[in-house]
């Protein structure tokens, strides 16, 4: 009998970090025979679980999801105890700030793990009223972040003592940590240290840049705990060494009611403070800008954020160099060592600090959909635009609407999972600007010199006669091609051609193709770049499933069909390929990258691949083109002719 109890909560673990399954559903019919297949299960799972820690490709699943805190019980004990220290953070100005944290406790498991709250009061007080008081749970909010106690201390099953380091981030709260027993499933509570705060809790933080609607706008949005009641955000920008000009900034914010579904309407809700975006219009092309972030207090004393800078957006059609960078799938790390986190999105870091290191030859970044795989746990926005601050606040961050964005079933989006964790776009449409007509529908055109790019929005509907396949067609046939000869197109499923046999052992979405392959084909679009397949792959010039060219890659003279660039490596867990070979993939790579293109002219531009592990170019390819050449008459991409003369 205790054999089978203790069995049980080894399965209880499992199915709750795997599928969630309530107990009372495992524990009804529980006989013998049912015991030998759970004996069966856990080897299964005690071999995958080890097997899955040594691969450094992550689970794909997020961590935080694996608590289950609803459950926990209080079980203070008094000679358990947890101090953190300093508790002041951010008295110099910083925005993150390391805190150790030194753990005691009388009978130490190596199961115990810490977690981190924010706000540090996290007791059944805080439950939202919905819940009925009778029922309610000790705890409604899931940590922030965790780490297993005996993480970087390995004496602490003998000792029970640890000394844990943690990064924060001022995300608007103060943070307290918790020691608890009975590993993830089922949380018994220790003991809770002290509250930790930065100097101003509610500081504006995380810039990120996007470009506007017009070629000389550029929008600045930023995140604070500042109602507009309280104070009046505002931009204080100029050109560089010059005079310095405010304009007003917009406030926007969202409640727990906008979310659609758990856990982002349940433990994974987090307050997540104001969002302001201001407009800088009128902008000199090219030119270097500066701008900080303020809030008015009605006290007429400012509040002010550090100084940043800006390179604004060359005129559409001008002739300079102009580097873009394109992933998808990038998703958020930690930095503070926790296994947990580096396993779930092991390359997220590589390429957010390749891309800082080549900041000065990057002048525009399209992140492609699956922005922070936070899936509804909402504190993890704050951290992913603390992780990509250096940056979005640099160039225009431009991002695309993924399933972890949008999806949750019953609420329109194409797709019916509930990848987006409860968020339904609305965290994505909020916390960044992007130049749509209408944010909920992510679709949008922007200029960037010499390059035309329409995003398209793979989790609503593309197909012909649909409202987003009219925009994409009215984008294309937008691009003034003499002045703009770089069409690309970006969605955020592989729309196109992949050979990952992602669903149902086929490439990509075929109704993608059947759909849009004649748009991209008559508008002569250059490269389509898709996400959501985590690799990286690139095609011939295809049409129809058939390459149109032989060369493999340096291109020139007349258009005659669409390159296809899967780049979802970003950080997420990798995908591996299919076993078909097909003429029409030119290059595979199972592993974390970017792309950045280089036009050098109007008659010039360069792909490069590059691994975020080292940064270096692991593929390539050029195009050669004239005006003449996209104008060309090619098969299914003909302007109509008349014999009249
Ligand atoms: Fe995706």
């Amino acid at each position: 009998m205790a054999e089978t109890s203790m069995l049980n909560i080894g399965v209880y673990s499992f199915w709750g970090q795997i599928m969630s399954v309530p107990k009372p559903q495992m524990e009804e019919g529980f006989s013998f025979s049912s015991l030998k297949v759970v004996l069966l299960l856990v080897f299964l799972v005690q071999f995958t679980v080890a097997d899955s820690q040594h691969k450094p490709a992550g689970d794909g699943m997020q961590p935080l999801s694996k608590i289950q805190i609803h459950r926990a019980v209080y079980e203070l004990h008094e000679n358990a105890s947890v101090k953190a220290y300093p508790v002041l953070l951010g008295t110099k100005g910083e925005d993150s700030q390391w805190v150790t944290v030194e753990v005691a406790s009388p009978k130490p498991s190596e199961d115990d793990w810490l977690a981190v709250f924010s706000p540090a009061n996290f007791n059944s007080s805080t439950c939202p009223s919905t819940y009925d008081r009778q029922k309610a749970p000790n705890i409604c909010s899931a940590p922030i972040k965790y780490r297993f106690a005996n993480d970087s201390n390995v004496d602490y099953v003998k000792t029970g003592e640890a000394s844990l380091k943690f990064q924060l981030i001022n995300q608007r709260a103060d943070f307290s940590f918790a020691l608890f027993s009975g590993g993830l499933f089922s949380p018994k509570l220790l003991a809770v240290s002290n509250a930790v705060s930065f100097v101003n809790p509610k500081a504006p933080l995380y810039p990120r840049l996007a470009q506007g609607k017009y070629w000389d706008e550029m929008t600045v949005t930023w995140t604070s705990g500042y109602n507009i009641i309280e104070a009046v955000p505002f931009v204080e920008w100029g050109l560089k060494g010059e005079a310095q000009i405010q304009s007003p900034a917009g406030t926007l914010t969202f409640h727990r009611e906008s979310m659609c579904a758990p856990p982002a309407r349940t433990v994974g809700w987090r307050d997540p403070g104001f969002f302001h975006t201001s407009f800088l219009k009128n902008l000199w092309p090219n030119s270097l800008y500066t701008y900080k972030l303020g809030h008015r207090l009605s006290n007429g004393s400012n509040i002010w954020s550090k100084s940043y800078h800006f390179k604004s957006s060359p005129y559409p059609g001008q002739d300079s160099l102009q580097h873009v960078v394109i992933f998808g799938d990038m998703g958020k790390a930690e930095r503070d060592g926790s296994n947990e986190y580096n396993a779930y999105q092991p390359g997220s870091l590589n390429t957010t600090d390749q891309l800082i290191k080549d900041l000065d030859n990057i002048d525009i970044v399209f992140h492609i959909g699956d922005i922070t795989y936070a899936n509804g746990y909402i504190s993890q926005w704050d951290q992913f635009t603390s992780q990509v601050e250096p940056i979005a606040s640099v160039v225009p961050y431009m991002i695309a609407s993924g399933n972890h964005e949008r999806d949750v079933p019953g609420t329109g989006s194409f797709y019916d999972g509930n990848d987006s964790g409860g968020e339904c776009g609305v965290l994505a449409e909020t916390m960044f600007y992007v130049p749509a007509e209408n944010r909920a529908k992510f679709w949008y055109s922007t200029d960037y010199g010499m390059f035309h790019f329409c995003i398209a929005d793979s989790e609503h509907d593309w197909r012909e006669g649909s409202e987003q396949y009219k925009f994409i067609e009215k984008c294309l046939a937008s691009a003034d091609r003499q002045k703009q000869p770089w069409l690309i197109f970006v969605a955020h499923r592989v729309l196109g051609y992949t050979s990952s046999s992602w669903r149902d052992g086929s490439f990509g979405e075929p109704m993608g193709r059947e759909s849009l392959q004649k748009l991209w084909q008559k508008y002569k679009v250059d490269i389509a770049f898709f996400g959501h397949v985590h690799n990286y792959e690139r095609t011939c010039p295809i049409y129809q499933n058939q390459c149109v060219n032989t060369e493999k890659s340096h291109y020139s003279g007349t258009f005659n069909g669409t390159i296809h660039v899967v780049v979802g490596g970003g950080g997420s867990h990798l995908t591996d390929f299919g076993p078909v070979q097909t003429t029409w993939s030119l290059f595979r790579d199972s592993d974390f990258g970017f792309v950045k293109l280089t036009a050098f002219n109007h008659s010039s531009l360069l792909l490069e691949y590059k691994k975020s592990s080292d940064g270096n170019v692991y593929d390539s390819f050029t195009i050669s083109r004239d005006y003449r050449d996209v104008l060309a008459c090619v098969h299914d991409g003909c302007e109509p002719t008349t014999l009249a003369t």
